[in-house]
């Protein structure tokens, strides 16, 4: 019996890219790729082998140039394999085939150019939050007391200067998450990977952190690739959204977002803003696998 008759794949969901033409697909070759990239993602494909000996094909033919200092976010739906994107570009998941290069370099493996916000802060909760931020420097064995002072100023920067001290548990999932933050740039890395860094908290919150976000990033410009399920945080933050198809996942479409920075919250309600929603959500089925 066949995989997708035992397991309830994405890939059955009704999909609207089966219509991409010769002329979209040359749109989308063209707008993912950038001159003075910082990252290059060339053919990627990814292939897991199971436990039980199938084979699931995540990735497929995915290439994307990131610009230096540029914000990408990427959506796509459930499984489609945006974690592995992730987890590949961090260099904690081997490709199956393809190159990825940042600086010119070949990925190897995990590099300080990288700093990873997972899902959850996932914080240590015996260490106050100065240690956890510190976490990255002692883990590549980096003079402590140099960094020390960068913690404590992006700790500042992200609204938790006074908070050094405190636990984990003190703190709002909001504050963890900031944590988490500056904890993935505490080594200065010049590539942020995010994956769904906002999805457990509530809306409001939410949108604080957008706006903490597009800060943090304007004032430390970063390259970063955020993954979301949510097509407004895509536009609100990026300069260019990505689009995955269900799997194996490709990249559908790439849509420049030339909404004047720095973005407001009331751009949400304009219509250049809701023309980028309509652009991405017509992607996704009536069903929707996006929240909005
Ligand atoms: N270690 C693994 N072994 C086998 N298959 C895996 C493994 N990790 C992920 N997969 C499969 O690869 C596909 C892509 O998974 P991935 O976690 O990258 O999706 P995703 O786009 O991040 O989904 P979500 O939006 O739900 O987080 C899924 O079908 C998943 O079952
Ligand atoms: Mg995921």
């Amino acid at each position: 019996m066949s995989l997708t008759r035992v397991l309830p794949l994405p890939t059955g969901l009704p999909w609207r890219t089966a219509a991409t033409t010769p002329a979209q697909t040359r749109a989308v070759a063209a707008e993912s790729r950038r001159d003075g990239s910082l990252v290059r993602i060339n053919g990627l494909e990814k292939i897991y082998a199971t436990k039980d000996g199938q084979t699931i094909h995540a990735l497929k033919d995915v290439n994307l140039d990131i610009g230096e200092t540029e914000f990408i976010s990427i959506v796509g739906p459930s499984g489609c394999g945006k974690t592995t994107l992730l987890k590949i570009l961090a260099g904690i998941l081997s490709r199956s085939t393809g190159e990825v290069t940042i600086h010119g370099q070949a990925l190897s493996g995990p590099s300080r150019e990288i700093g990873v916000v997972f899902q959850a802060p996932v914080l240590l909760p015996w260490r106050t939050v100065l240690q956890n931020v510190l976490v990255p420097v002692e883990v590549q064995k980096r003079d402590r007391t140099r960094f020390e002072a960068r913690a404590r100023d992006l700790l500042a920067m992200a609204g938790l200067a006074g908070f050094e001290n405190k636990y984990p548990n003190e703190l709002s999932g909001g504050m963890q998450q900031r944590v988490g933050i500056c904890r993935a740039l505490v080594h200065n890395p010049s590539f942020l990977l995010m994956d769904e860094p906002f999805g457990a908290l509530d809306a409001m919150t939410r949108e604080t952190m957008n706006e903490e976000l597009q800060r943090i990033w304007t004032e430390s410009r970063k390259t970063v690739l955020l993954v979301t399920h949510s097509i407004p945080e895509a536009v609100y933050l990026a300069d260019r959204v990505v689009v995955m198809t269900p799997r194996p996942g490709r990249i559908v479409d790439v849509i420049p977002v030339d909404l004047p920075r720095p973005r407001t919250l009331a751009m949400h309600n304009t219509p250049e803003f809701g023309r980028f929603v309509a652009r991405i959500r017509a992607h996704f089925n009536s069903a929707g696998t996006l929240d909005t």
